[in-house]
């Protein structure tokens, strides 16, 4: 079993010897290790069991902190950073030398993220080094967002998770990128496009979802595994398509229409916000009932509803 602790000097300790700690973030807990030590980062590679072609967010405690490891000039990601770190964004940015290319998959660039968790911030200021973090989860599963999340899934195969109590975003961060047409979101999470483009006062592109395109690297189509079937729709109609089947229903607003297993719902006043940050504990839950299928309502397409549905697609696939 992985020691639970909340001793940010275990946590530096650890992570200064090479290992990897699981660490507290307001959107999921993520799998922790010295960015710069590429012993350390092949660890969560292994871990995970995750492909080496998929790169890791590196997290700092500053955007200034940043430009040790990446070219921060953009002025447009500036204007985010100003606007919204610490928080739930990563910004890819054109990458020092200093950063491996483990890290990086071998890309030129290299995702930065400035998480807003006292804990894990307060650790990041101690460590004379960046942390590369996954989100915590075996790859292809659900992502974690508490301690005991972590425990379910990684026990035996890592020291000691840092306990920060539940991650109070709970969808992982929004990607973005800037390019000479403006800022583009590789990955649908924790802001918005709305907020993006409020504190940019400009239009904000997206790019598909659900994509298997290497080209996009973080939006592969089949993630989030609950480890039940699940499919997203209108649940009074599919569970007509599926008659015989022991249903669990995962409803946004309101208890479903029709007699199945158990449900359970993301937000009774239909906040996208509050539905997000339930969302993988309730996917979880529903993928430990014992039933043939989830069926999942979509949220609606504002605020964090997309970042929802995206990965409603992506656990359907
Ligand atoms: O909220 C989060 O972002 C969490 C917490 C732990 O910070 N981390 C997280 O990491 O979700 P991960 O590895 O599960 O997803 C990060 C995604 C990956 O799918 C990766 O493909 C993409 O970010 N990514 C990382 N570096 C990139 C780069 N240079 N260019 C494009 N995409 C990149
Ligand atoms: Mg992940």
């Amino acid at each position: 079993m992985a020691e639970i602790s909340t001793s940010i000097e275990k946590a530096a300790s650890l992570l200064s010897n090479g290992e990897v700690v699981s660490i507290p973030t307001e959107t999921v807990y993520g799998l922790a290790a010295n960015a710069l030590d590429t012993n350390a980062v092949a660890k969560i590679f292994e871990v995970k069991n995750r492909p080496s072609f998929d790169p890791l967010i590196v997290h700092v405690h500053s955007f200034e902190a940043a430009s040790a490891y990446a070219d921060t000039n953009s002025k447009r990601l500036r204007q985010l950073a100003s606007a919204l770190c610490p928080g739930p964004i990563t910004f890819i940015l054109p990458k020092k030398p200093l950063i491996p290319d483990l890290v990086t998959s071998g890309h030129e660039t290299v995702g930065i993220r400035i998480p807003n968790h006292p804990l894990t911030l307060e650790l990041l200021k101690t460590l004379p080094f960046p942390l590369a973090a996954p989100s915590a989860n075996p790859f292809g599963f659900t992502s974690p967002t508490s301690a005991m999340h972590v425990q379910e899934q990684l026990e035996t195969k890592i020291p000691m998770i840092l306990d920060g109590g539940s991650s109070s975003v709970g969808l992982e961060s929004t990607i973005v990128e800037d390019t000479p047409n403006g800022i583009r979101v590789l990955r649908l999470g924790g802001v918005s496009i709305e907020q993006l483009e409020d504190a940019l006062g400009e239009k904000v592109a997206a790019i598909k979802t659900s994509s298997s395109n290497p080209k996009a690297p973080g939006m592969l189509s089949s993630h989030y595994n609950p480890g039940v079937q699940l499919i997203a729709g209108n649940p009074e109609e599919l569970a007509k398509m599926h008659p015989g089947k022991r249903i669990a229903v995962m409803a946004f607003q309101s208890p479903p229409k029709f007699a199945c297993e158990t449900y359970r719902i993301l937000s009774p006043t239909g906040n996208t916000t509050e539905a997000a940050s339930v969302f993988f504990h309730t996917l979880r839950e529903l993928g430990k009932a014992d039933v043939d299928l989830i069926v999942a309502e979509f949220a609606p397409e504002t605020g964090l509803g997309k970042a929802i549905n995206d990965r409603l697609k992506r656990a359907s696939v």
